[in-house]
């Protein structure tokens, strides 16, 4: 075993645990997992009359809400044997997840291998190359065929010693990120004076982990499930049916086709799907009022947050998160001419279109 990873490896564990007692120096990148700021989303709280709160994830060490997950992804896998000093991290995943993971695999010492479906933008690629990942698209089949990516992310880290596939949809690593670090969080720098929180779900962790640990404090907290358009999520909620919304979606990252084994068991109240316009004059909105650059997850769940105040009334406190930053939409979300192609440029308030390029 490596002695230079072993210390940096322990040190990076025992300062995890102990990260929750020091606000002041985070000690490297595993550091600076969670205790994101809270931040008052003000001309919507103001307009509203209820605190619309956000946790800031993009200030997690490797920019977004995955962050969480991809630390006690890894942390589960050392603690179960299944990963060693020097070992490999595989996951099948297009975005933050990946980015998350190879942050940390880079801290830690660990090698990282990301499976993704071949129609990836070539700057997530390269941020992931960049990352040191070793990068491997692969045709995009559904999750049924043997060639999903995941299935095959699953099969490289079986067919190698010391490798662990993470599984972010289906290992409850995920959601107990949310349980122990983002749900105690909300709780303790609200106050315990939280009457709703409202998350758009991916793998379900953010959601189901903080509904967990907030229901256990207080079960009047109402859980709100925002979907986007093409998910299921909201006809399942709802109606009991794994019936996609009609239409798609700019948003990356959200939405399923399924419930996960992160959902499964989840206290959702309500659930509603957030359409395409609302949650795109709310990425812009956020950019415009608040100088926040956000991508267009963000708009959604801000979006939901601000629906959920109105629909409460005066006085009550919403809170949600900001998931990453614009800069990852750049190309896309920011672009006049994808905005045309999809037919979106025109539901884009006016006022909005000098932030294009
Ligand atoms: C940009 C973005 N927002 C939100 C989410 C949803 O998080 P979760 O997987 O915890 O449901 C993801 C997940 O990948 C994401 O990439």
């Amino acid at each position: 075993m490596n002695s230079q990873f072993t210390v940096r490896f322990w040190t990076s564990i025992s300062l995890f645990k102990r990260y929750s007692s020091s606000n002041v120096i985070r000690h490297g990148l595993v550091g600076m997992v969670g205790r994101t700021p809270m931040v008052r989303l003000n001309k919507i709280s103001d307009e509203t009359g209820c605190d619309i709160l956000a946790k800031a994830e993009m200030c997690n060490g490797g920019g977004s809400v995955k962050d969480r997950a991809a630390y006690f992804l890894i942390r589960e896998a050392l603690n179960n044997g299944q990963l060693k000093p020097g070992g490999t991290v595989v996951e099948g995943t297009a975005g933050n997840t990946g980015i998350g993971l190879a942050h940390m695999c880079l801290s830690m010492g660990f090698k990282c291998v990301i499976y993704m479906p071949n129609n990836q933008s070539q700057e997530k690629i390269d941020l992931l190359k960049t990352l040191g990942a070793d990068v491997r698209p692969v045709p995009v089949v559904p999750w049924d065929d043997p060639n999903n990516y995941n299935h095959q992310a699953k099969r490289f880290a079986d067919s190698i010693e010391n490798a662990v596939w993470t599984n972010q949809f289906d290992n409850r690593a995920n959601r107990q990120a949310h349980i122990e670090t983002t749900g105690p969080e909300i709780w303790e720098e609200t106050n315990g004076k939280v009457d709703a929180v409202t998350f758009s779900t991916g793998t379900g962790g953010t959601l189901a982990g903080v509904g967990i640990f907030l229901k256990e404090k207080n079960p009047k907290i109402q859980v709100v499930l925002a979907d986007p358009q093409g998910s299921v999520l909201y006809n399942y909620f709802k109606h009991g049916k794994f019936e996609r919304t009609p239409g798609d979606s700019i948003t990356e990252g959200i939405g399923q086709g399924r419930l996960t084994e992160n959902l499964k068991g989840a206290p959702v109240d309500d659930a509603w799907p957030i359409m395409e316009p609302d949650l795109l004059n709310m990425t812009f909105r956020l950019l415009d009022e608040e100088g926040f650059f956000v991508g267009a997850s963000t708009g959604l769940n801000v979006f939901s947050a601000y629906q959920l105040a109105k629909q409460m009334g005066p006085g009550h406190t919403v809170v949600t998160c900001l998931c990453d930053t614009g800069q990852r939409y750049y190309a896309k979300l920011f672009c006049r001419e994808v905005l045309e192609k999809r037919g979106l440029l025109d539901s884009l308030s006016e006022k909005y279109h000098k932030y294009l390029h």
